[in-house]
């Protein structure tokens, strides 16, 4: 079924054995008042607890081990380069440390400055751009001409998908009834890997895509059948999911993903603040995306043999810049 994809049940396997030493197998939890209100039981895939903060790490590491492992065979492996003012900047510096191999994340002048600061902390250099896609594109080719570097896409690198795919292992084994996962989708990454590791094992379980109503180039590509990548650049607080979905995750999403639900920025804020006050969660917006989703009326709609539900709560990188009466970190002398 699978082959036909860039990624392979057995190329997730594989990735679970490069990585499972180093990234957190995390915690799944519940939540009651949650229960209630999506009536539902809903377990919470905590990847807010992985290291760097997100998934990420997990797709990150997997791509650069293998580089690493090119570089022992005597292969000449400079850099790595990415475009990433989030998560995945994060995530590469740190697997990109942990190799040894010199990491250039190329990041908007304009991106919050907390973010950078994470990205230098886990030892990368950042070049800025201009906030535009041609910017953006004419940095990278810059870098990588200038350092021999090799681009590791966020969410279209094989190796990554893979990485991220882990997640699908993990809730297998943690949820053995689990009925739906429902999974939040930018570029595609996350939700390729987890359906590919759970179709290919257990097809009966639905895989369920969520997105912002403002970046809802998924729902759009399932309902016409084609690629469809977002007109313009989506407005919306769920920032992980602002990237359209490309090339390599499109088939896997169009072939293994059961349906897609969009929600509202309100609903999004809603969910994100019932996690942090009622399961003491701190998530960033993006993971509130699947929470909304399971507490959306059309969701709650679906037929009532779908008991157990795993939302994947994918970060907790917050801007904390952003609560105006929490103080400034104090700068160690
Ligand atoms: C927290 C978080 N969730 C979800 C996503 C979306 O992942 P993907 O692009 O693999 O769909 C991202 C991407 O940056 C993210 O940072």
């Amino acid at each position: 079924m699978e082959s036909q994809y860039c990624v392979s049940l057995a190329s997730v396997q594989k990735a679970h054995m490069v990585i499972c030493d180093v990234v957190h197998q995390t915690p799944v939890l519940t939540n009651s008042t949650l229960d209630k209100r999506a009536d539902r039981k809903i377990f919470l895939k905590c990847e807010l607890f992985q290291k760097t903060g997100s998934f990420k790490i997990r797709g990150a590491l997997n791509a650069v081990s293998s580089l690493s492992a090119r570089r022992q065979n005597g292969e000449d492996v400079r850099a790595v380069v990415t475009h990433s003012s989030g998560n995945h900047g994060q995530a590469l510096a740190l697997a990109a440390q942990m190799q040894g191999i010199p990491s250039y994340v190329v990041v908007p002048r304009n991106a919050p400055a907390c973010k950078k600061a994470a990205i230098l902390e886990y030892g990368a250099q950042i070049v800025e751009c201009e906030p535009s896609d041609q910017s953006r594109t004419e940095t990278v080719s810059k870098v990588i001409m200038e350092t021999q570097g090799i681009l590791i896409h966020s969410n279209q690198d094989p190796l990554v998908i893979a990485g991220q795919g882990t997640i699908g292992l993990e809730i297998l084994q943690q949820v053995p009834d689990v009925q739906a996962v429902v999974v939040p989708v930018g570029g595609g990454g996350m939700i390729s890997g987890i359906a590919v590791a759970i179709k290919t094992q257990r097809p009966q379980v639905k895989i369920y895509a969520a997105e912002p109503e403002n970046a809802d180039d998924c729902y759009r590509s399932k309902q016409c059948g084609c690629l469809t990548p977002n007109a313009s650049p989506p407005v919306t607080v769920a920032d992980g999911v602002k990237t359209s979905i490309g090339e390599k995750t499109w088939p896997i999403i169009r072939d293994l993903v059961d349906d897609v639900f969009t929600v509202s920025e309100e609903e999004i804020k809603q969910a994100t603040r019932l996690m942090w006050e009622r399961a003491k969660l701190v998530i960033e917006p993006t993971a509130g995306l699947g929470v909304a989703v399971v507490l959306s009326r059309r969701f709650r709609d679906l037929p009532g043999n779908l008991h157990n539900v795993c939302v994947v709560l994918c970060g907790g990188n917050v801007d904390l810049d952003s609560l105006e009466w929490l103080p400034r970190p104090e700068v160690a002398e």
